[in-house]
């Protein structure tokens, strides 16, 4: 494995040749460069439009409404266990203000990092909310809290492997390190332990079946180039000005070097009429954009359904992150890939 240049990614960024422009962008009815086949759908949080996020519930029903990848966001607890949650705090997800009182920073959150394992495993988890307490979602799940809990990063890997031993499926995980320049500062690094859950459950090497996300590329750097993994690592591009060296060429030049595809904002892609998609061809590199919900369709749409035609059949995406796995996962089973055999085609193991 080749070891990094000094400098970090952003002195590394300002030293790339600027790279050609790219041509002009896909139109519609072009095809893609790579086969619909390779199209993957990415349940995000879970199957986080029919149940709240991040929970094994929702995991489970991603894997049976036909995700080819399952994500779940990890965060560190106190006592150092990688558990799926989307934020370093626990109050728009759980009902930790309520079981805690107490316990919130001076800032008034409640973070993952000051409490432990076990009393984490004490929360329910419910829909997300927004600032004011209600949620952020209003039309999804209405049926309580009753068995929803925080499941720790094995868990979830456990889920995954036993619904693919009974079921004959190969649906692989897409997990994303939160805030790992937090994590750090708590003295709470996250790649080490995370790469040692991993190797325990097989996951090693790029043909495994997992990809590692991070929209912070030194935390991606670190575990390609000192922790030397081989697993396929994805770029997150925010929609963001933080971010916007990192979808020039010159970025995406930098991004090669270490990671084996990219997750832009799908805002992304539409703003440069889909113009990045190639680019980040040109690179080797696989496009993943985030996030696609029936209940939140982008502008211009005005379906779900619509709005994934457009990315994956006239952009050509790589795959796409979505609250609603079925959807996406019907689209390209009836008109990308026809003879797309369900990932779940050997035999049912006795
Ligand atoms: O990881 C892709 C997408 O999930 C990034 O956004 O905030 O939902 O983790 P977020
Ligand atoms: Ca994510």
């Amino acid at each position: 494995m080749a070891r990094a240049p000094r400098g970090g990614w952003r002195l590394r960024l300002a030293g790339f040749v600027l790279a050609a422009a790219t041509a002009g962008p896909l139109v519609a009815g072009e095809q893609p460069a790579r086969l619909p086949d390779e199209q993957v759908v990415i349940a995000h949080r879970g199957a986080s439009g029919h149940l709240p996020e991040h929970t094994l519930a929702g995991y489970a029903l991603a894997h049976a409404m036909g995700a080819d990848y399952i994500e779940p966001d990890l965060v560190m607890t106190g006592d150092g266990v990688l558990i799926a949650l989307h934020d370093i705090h626990l109050e728009a997800t759980t009902d930790v203000e309520e079981r805690f009182p107490d316990r919130a920073r001076d800032d008034g959150r409640w973070y993952a990092a000051d409490f432990t394992l076990a009393e984490i495993g004490t929360l329910s988890v419910h829909e997300r909310t927004g600032a004011d307490g209600t949620p952020v979602y209003p039309e999804r799940f209405r049926g309580g809290t009753d068995g929803f809990r925080v499941p720790t990063f094995e868990a979830v890997l456990a889920l995954v492997a036993s619904l693919n031993r009974t079921t004959g499926c190969a649906v692989g995980v897409y997990p994303e390190l939160k805030r790992p320049d937090f994590h750090a500062a708590e003295g709470l690094p996250l790649e080490a332990p995370f790469l040692a859950v991993l190797d325990a459950y097989g996951y090693r090497g790029r043909d495994a079946p997992i990809i590692v996300q991070s929209f912070h590329p030194d935390s991606l750097e670190r575990l390609r180039f000192e922790h030397e993994t081989g697993l396929r690592l994805v770029q997150l591009i925010a929609d963001a000005p933080v971010h916007a060296p990192l979808r020039t060429p010159r970025g995406l030049d930098a991004i090669a070097t270490y990671a084996d595809g990219i997750g832009p904002a799908k805002t992304l892609i539409t703003a440069s009429d889909g113009s990045l998609v190639r680019q980040a061809r040109e690179r080797g590199l696989s496009v993943h954009p985030y996030t696609f919900r029936a209940d939140d369709v982008g502008d211009g749409f005005d379906s779900l359904e619509a709005e994934l035609a457009r990315f994956l059949f006239d952009y050509g995406v790589d795959g796409i992150f979505t609250d609603h796995p079925e959807v996406a996962a019907r689209l390209l089973g009836t008109r990308a890939r026809a003879d797309r055999a369900p990932a779940c085609r050997q035999a049912r193991p006795g």
